[in-house]
C-alpha cells in the first residue's frame, strides 16, 4: 500500500484580488489534519497580500502562483519570472493548466520549459495535465496524457525532482468548471495509468513518492469518495475553492 500524503489546493484563477484575498483568508481557519497540506495558487495581484495574510495570522497555508515564465527577465510583456516571484516569497507554482494551453498556446514544449526553468530556480511545481472530450471520446485519454508527460519523464532535471518538487494533477478538461466531475473509476484509472508511467520513468519508490492530485468540479460531495482512491492524493480545485464555505468544507473531509 501506498503512503499518502493529501495535498488540497485551490486555484483561484482570475479570481480574488487583494482586499477579497485578504478577507478570505483572515477568515479562514485550518484545523490540523494529520500530515494534509493547504495550498492556494492566486493572482500575481494578489501573492504579496495572501503572505501577508498567512504570516499575520500564523496559518499551515503555503501560496503559490498560477504561472511563471522560463526566463528570468527580458522582453516578455505582461509575464512574471521566478527572480520576480522569489522576491516576494513564493516558493510554489503551477505549470500547464489546461486553461494555459487552451487559451494561451501553452503546448508540451513551453510547459517543460516552464516546469524545468522553475525546477532549476527551486520552486515546486505542480504540472496540470488531462484530456479533452473529444480525446477521451476518441479513446484517447491514455495516449494524450503520455504525450503530455513524455518530455518531462525524460528530462533529468524532471525526473530528479519527481517526489520532492515535482508534483502531478491530472484534469481531465471536460470536467473542469462544468459541473461533472469524472467518476471514482474513471478518476483512478487515469491516475493509476499516471502512475505507471512514473514508475517507469523514475522506479517505484519515487514515483509512489509524487503526488497525483485530482482536478475538475471537485466540491465538498464528491471529494471523500475521490481521495479514497488508491492512486489520488490530494485536489486541485476552482469554484469550489473561491468561497470559504465549500473551501473549509473540503479541508473538513480530511
Ligand atoms: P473546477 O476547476 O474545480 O472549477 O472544475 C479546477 C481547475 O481548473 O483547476
Amino acid at each position: 500500500m501506498r503512503q499518502k500524503s493529501i495535498l488540497l489546493a485551490g486555484n483561484w484563477k482570475m479570481n480574488h484580488g487583494p482586499k477579497a484575498t485578504a478577507e478570505f483568508i483572515s477568515a479562514l481557519s485550518i484545523p490540523a489534519k494529520g500530515d494534509a497540506q493547504m495550498r492556494l495558487y492566486v493572482p500575481y495581484v494578489s501573492l504579496t497580500t495572501a503572505l501577508k495574510s498567512v504570516a499575520d495570522k500564523k496559518l499551515p497555508l503555503q501560496i503559490g502562483a498560477e504561472n511563471i515564465h522560463f526566463e528570468k527577465s527580458g522582453a516578455f510583456t505582461g509575464e512574471i519570472s521566478g527572480p520576480m516571484l522569489e522576491e516576494i516569497g513564493i516558493q510554489q507554482v503551477l505549470v500547464g493548466h489546461s486553461e494555459r494551453r487552451q487559451h494561451f498556446n501553452e503546448t508540451n514544449e513551453t510547459v517543460l520549459k516552464r516546469t524545468v526553468s522553475s525546477l532549476n530556480q527551486g520552486f515546486e511545481v505542480l504540472l496540470c495535465i488531462g484530456e479533452t472530450l473529444a480525446e477521451r471520446n476518441a479513446n484517447q485519454t491514455e495516449s494524450v496524457l503520455s504525450e503530455q508527460l513524455k518530455l518531462i519523464l525524460v528530462d533529468q532535471t524532471c525526473l530528479g525532482a519527481l517526489s520532492t518538487k515535482l508534483h502531478i494533477a491530472y484534469e481531465p478538461v471536460w470536467a473542469i468548471g462544468t459541473g461533472v466531475v469524472a467518476t471514482t473509476a474513471q478518476a483512478e484509472s487515469a491516475h493509476a495509468f499516471i502512475r505507471n508511467l512514473l514508475i517507469k520513468a523514475a522506479g517505484e519508490s519515487k514515483a509512489n513518492a509524487t503526488r497525483v492530485l485530482y482536478g475538475g468540479s471537485v466540491t465538498p460531495a464528491n471529494f471523500k469518495e475521490l481521495i479514497a482512491c488508491p492512486n489520488i492524493d490530494g485536489g486541485l480545485v476552482g469554484g469550489a475553492s473561491l468561497k470559504l464555505d465549500s473551501w473549509s468544507a473540503l479541508w473538513n473531509l480530511l
